[in-house]
């Protein structure tokens, strides 16, 4: 471990588990003075705050889909901290495993609302915090799905090619002053949302599938949430000063066929 990021103030969104609790205690780890999480589930939220130590880390009921609450949210933490160094935006769901005509326009608006939406708000409200400042980093959540056009995830899929399309804008308007901006793609990760994936397909298609059976490009096995948390924190870092509105693809190989 670094001290890396000793001083900084993180917001961390989906800290409660998975990807993002992961990304949370690697920043603390790496020095981090504040590692925020935000969710919807205080519950899952407290269990980070207890593995980092309520000294390092604080817990925000947040909605990223609802704009009064990221944007309150996001100013308390400035009044609080003084700053907001680094924005990770780990918070997704993955919508239905449905083919077009069978997938609900609610549907289809619940996954953008958190993962196209949410994405953008805490972007707007961080961002000229950042400014202000000279300095900042944001990772946004992209996927593999956000790179091709896999069958079943209209919805999911569609949503990761905007969260690479906002990286790419965000990250063009702001690379001057500072603030850098990027996003990664993962694979198959071990986390709860693979697990609920895998359960609707036993659902809906009546298969059940093994982790280790799925399509896992070179790797025999889905990537470790950690092992995701050090492609998050290495962009954040000021190792990747030069990187700025990138994608970077850690799928374990699953797009090279
Ligand atoms: N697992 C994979 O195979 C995989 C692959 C590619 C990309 N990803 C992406 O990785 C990211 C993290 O997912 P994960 O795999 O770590 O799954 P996860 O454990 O289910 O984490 C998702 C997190 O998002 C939070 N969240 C969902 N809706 C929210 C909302 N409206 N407001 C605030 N927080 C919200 C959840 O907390 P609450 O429920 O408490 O709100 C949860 O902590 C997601 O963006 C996902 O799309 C995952």
């Amino acid at each position: 471990m670094s001290e890396r990021f000793q001083g900084r103030v993180a917001i961390v969104t989906g800290g409660g588990s998975g990807i993002g609790a992961a990304v949370a205690k690697r920043l603390a780890a790496d020095g981090a003075k504040m590692v925020v999480v935000f969710g919807r589930r205080l519950s899952a939220l407290q269990n980070t705050v207890d593995a980092i130590g309520a000294d390092r880390c604080y817990a925000m009921s947040v909605d990223v889909s609802d704009e009064e609450q990221v944007k309150s949210a996001i100013a308390k933490v400035h009044e609080m901290f003084g700053t907001v160094d680094i924005l990770a935006n780990m918070a997704g769901i993955p919508g239905p495993s449905e083919r077009v005509e069978d997938y609900t326009f609610a549907d289809f608006k619940k996954v953008y609302s958190i993962n196209v939406f949410g994405t953008f708000l805490t972007m707007k409200y961080c961002l000229p915090i950042m400014q202000a400042q000279h300095r900042g980093a944001i990772v946004n959540t992209c996927s593999c799905s956000g790179m091709r056009g896999y069958q079943l995830e209209i919805g999911y899929g569609s949503s990761k090619f905007a969260v690479m399309g906002m990286t790419m804008n965000a990250a063009n308007e702001n690379g001057g002053n500072g603030v850098r901006i990027n996003c990664y793609a993962p694979g198959w990760v071990d986390t709860d949302m693979l697990d609920s994936i895998l359960s609707q397909y036993e659902v809906t298609k009546g298969v059940h599938t093994e982790k280790n059976e799925l399509k896992n490009g070179t790797m025999s096995r889905p990537s470790t949430p950690e092992e995701m948390a050090n492609v998050v924190c290495f962009l954040l870092s000021d190792e990747a000063s030069y990187v700025n509105g990138a994608n970077f693809v850690c799928d374990g190989g699953k797009t090279l066929n």
